[in-house]
């Protein structure tokens, strides 16, 4: 009977345990989501316990470890690899009015399976002692030959390019993308080697006139306590591409609740809370990222860049092409 009881305790314990907490797997890697989580924790007392990783390796994990993850949530820094979840059924729909009111329509899944948390734009930084602002337009116009040994960006398998050349495709075809690509390694200053933060550092530095980069970078450095990275990003200038043809291509990071996890509802309730206004305030504020929250605004930094004309392609278009960008930029040697 005295151990019947312990054991049943030991349940007991256990299901409670079970009940207030969530298991985020998350390739986000900025402190606001360290704030927010621990905003959650002390409004709801449910724990969150994150794993972090690049979002290929959490889809790989997921896949393999089937009906016995442990994760509720997946939040990715990317559309492509949201979609590649959902394609994979790592993903479940799920109901709510709080995300449908929180959320436009175009940064939602369809199906209700992954939800923008934050909007990034793609964009040109570039030393404007060595470039005319005249000179530059859409993505495409930074492959011109006057731009030869100019331009640099970040490595093809990184996931915001990989989206940038798959949106690229879904506006313009195979052909003009395998174009872009081959015009863009032309330009090239040297070969891809860093994260965004490198890139604009390297143009700063004069190793390079322009790089493609994410704004929130740029919002960070303004921001930030190092005064090198602050003088450096006060040098550089911003620029928004594609304004008369496609918009700016934006990218975004997002959340799913995993097709096998043992706390939904409290999955469900942390994607609530970090689309609320509260966390949609931290992610602009300190990340500089673009809420998705319409009632939110961006940081006064971010502000400050004005208002663009964003490329609105439906989301699961990128996604659909990313596989197909991953193609093109080999072909086209984009290291
Ligand atoms: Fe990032």
């Amino acid at each position: 009977m005295v151990k019947k009881l312990t054991l049943s305790a030991i349940l007991l314990a256990s299901s409670l345990f079970a009940a207030s907490e969530v298991n985020v797997y998350s390739h986000r890697h900025y402190d606001s989501d360290k704030i927010l989580f621990k905003k959650f924790e002390e409004n709801t007392g449910i724990k969150v316990n994150v794993v972090t990783a690049k979002a290929e390796e959490l889809v790989s994990k997921l896949a393999i470890e089937g009906e016995n993850t442990p994760a509720d949530i997946l939040i990715t820094a990317d559309i492509g690899n949201l979609y590649e979840a959902k394609t994979r059924n790592l993903l479940q729909s799920i109901e709510s009015k709080t995300l449908q009111e929180n959320i436009p329509s175009h940064l939602r899944d369809d199906q209700n399976q992954w939800f923008a948390l934050t909007k990034r734009a793609r964009i040109f930084v570039y030393n404007p002692s060595k470039i005319d602002e005249k000179n530059l337009g859409d993505y495409f116009s930074i492959t011109k030959p006057e731009f030869k040994g100019k331009i640099i960006t970040r490595s093809s398998t990184n996931a915001y390019n990989k989206s940038l050349l798959a949106s690229i495709i879904a506006n313009h075809g195979e052909e003009k993308a395998l174009e872009f690509t081959k015009g863009l390694v032309d330009n090239f200053a040297y070969n891809p080697k860093g994260g965004d933060r490198d890139q604009i550092r390297a143009v700063a530095a004069g190793d390079a006139d322009l790089a493609i980069v994410n704004t929130y970078y740029l919002g960070v450095m303004l921001n930030g306590k190092d005064k090198k990275d602050l003088e450096i990003a006060k040098s550089v200038k911003i620029f928004f591409p594609a304004q008369e043809t496609t918009g700016t291509h934006i990218n975004i990071s997002g959340a799913g609740v995993t097709n096998f996890a043992k706390n939904k509802e409290n999955a469900v309730k942390l994607i609530e809370f970090l689309s609320s206004e509260e966390a949609q305030a931290t992610f602009a504020e300190g990340n500089h990222e673009y809420p998705v929250n319409a009632k939110v605004k961006p940081s006064s930094t971010v502000s400050s860049w004005g208002t663009f004309k964003e490329d609105n392609i439906s989301l699961n278009e990128i996604g659909k092409n990313t596989k197909k960008a991953v193609e093109i930029a080999t072909e086209g040697n984009w290291k």
